[in-house]
């Protein structure tokens, strides 16, 4: 079975447009079924949650299932575990004031050179705590954080490893079981950046055992909306951001200080719906679970061929700087490939690629530190070409000529 494409455009009614979208990890293009739910909400249940009368609990009801979906999305034990908030920056600097009560000065907190500062600014907060901060390094040559260089640095006095699923920039996945449970048996917590993963594999944050997961559902399918995954034990202790009245027992609203965006949390549901309806259509039979690991199966597979032919097409040529796994069949690859070319910069490659009509995009990407340390400040930052599962091998077919021609 393939990825039927007809059907998986078919959904993505901004696909209808003489633009092709390659800046996917700045943004996917949104589901109909997401845009849909949005007027439901608004048509249906526009009333304030947690009233008495009907309307309002349907309203209640809405927003419930929509926290539902997501849990299933996350694959998490329990939908009280799911915060809503209006992006992955703003849940990770709630987590890191709402964990900071149980911070003491001379605990050590891990952070990454290869995260979107979104995973980084947040913890450096801690430092007025007397909370010391350490970078664990990307190697420089392979582009991949190595557990050899943690184990430089973890001590009994890390309290927690913040890093990314994926970086935004490299697109190498790394393997968050392996790195979660070294972390924890050096009695640590992880707080995982998902956010250039999710929109390409299934999440399993049960599996994994970790305990803070987050990403964008704006880039995952969805509107401008993130979710953030606290495991319930840790979920309990977190304190209150919301009034000071509100209870520390307030799960899981006690983190979305003055409630997060209703009709937006209703919608994402619809992530979930068009996961479930693209792994069934092989098969009907199976948990919605099962569906989704089957539609991220068809995803992986269709996304794997793009990225060999594009990275097939980089290799080719003797001028390109591929950042991180140059194998498109590398299974720790996802289709987010950013790249340098000798002696051009970056962002004139793209002002050139807007005439072809081919979104793309060069920078930092907000991941300065990273940045840095491959030193792209000299090429303006680096070109990046962000695939997902709706780009077809025409698009791609477009886009390399496109690159051809500019960079001949
Ligand atoms: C890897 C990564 N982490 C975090 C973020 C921040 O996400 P948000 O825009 O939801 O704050 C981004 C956004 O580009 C990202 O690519």
């Amino acid at each position: 079975m393939t990825l039927d494409l007809d059907f998986v455009r078919s959904q993505f009614p901004a696909l209808d447009n003489e633009w092709v979208f390659m800046d996917n990890a700045g943004g996917t293009q949104i589901l109909k079924g997401c845009v849909d739910k949005v007027n439901e909400y608004y048509y249906s249940n526009n009333v304030q949650l947690g009233g008495s009368y009907e309307p309002s609990q349907a309203a209640s009801a809405a927003f419930n299932e929509g926290r539902r979906n997501i849990a299933t999305l996350f694959n998490a034990k329990l939908t009280e575990e799911i915060v809503f908030g209006p992006s992955t920056t703003v849940l990770l600097q709630f987590l890191s004031k709402s964990l900071a009560g149980q911070f003491r000065k001379g605990d050590e907190v891990i952070v990454t050179s290869m995260d979107h500062e979104s995973n980084i600014g947040p913890w450096f907060e801690l430092e007025k705590l007397g909370v010391i901060i350490k970078f664990w390094d990307i190697n420089t040559d392979t582009h991949a954080l190595h557990l050899d260089d943690l184990k430089e640095i973890i001590t009994s006095k890390t309290r927690l490893v913040a890093f990314t699923h994926v970086s935004n920039i490299v697109g190498t996945i790394n393997p968050v079981k392996k790195f979660t449970q070294f972390i924890h048996d050096h009695g640590a917590m992880v707080c995982v950046d998902a956010v250039a993963y999710a929109p390409h594999r299934a999440v399993d944050v049960t599996d994994w055992d970790v305990d803070f997961y987050a990403f964008s559902l704006y880039k995952t399918f969805g509107p401008h909306h993130a979710a953030l995954y606290c495991r319930m034990d840790h979920m309990i202790e977190l304190d209150n951001l919301y009034h000071y009245f509100y209870g520390k027992d307030k799960i899981p609203a006690k983190m979305e200080p003055g409630n997060a965006n209703y009709e937006l949390s209703y919608a994402s549901g619809a992530i979930v719906d068009y996961l479930i309806e693209l792994g069934s259509r092989d098969k009907q039979n199976g948990s919605h679970r099962e569906k989704i690991e089957r539609a991220f199966t068809l995803i992986a597979d269709h996304e794997t061929n793009l990225c060999c032919k594009l990275l097939d097409y980089l290799r080719s040529r003797n001028d390109c700087n591929i950042i991180g796994i140059d194998n498109g069949n590398d299974i720790a690859r996802v289709p987010t490939i950013a790249f340098t070319i000798n002696k051009k910069l970056s962002d004139k490659i793209c002002f050139a690629m807007d005439k072809y009509k081919i979104g793309i995009r060069y920078g930092d990407f907000h991941a300065r530190r990273l940045s840095d340390l491959l030193m792209l400040d000299q090429y303006n930052g680096a070109v990046r070409i962000s695939l997902t599962h709706y780009n077809t091998n025409d698009e791609l077919d477009r886009l390399v000529i496109a690159l051809d021609q500019i960079l001949s």
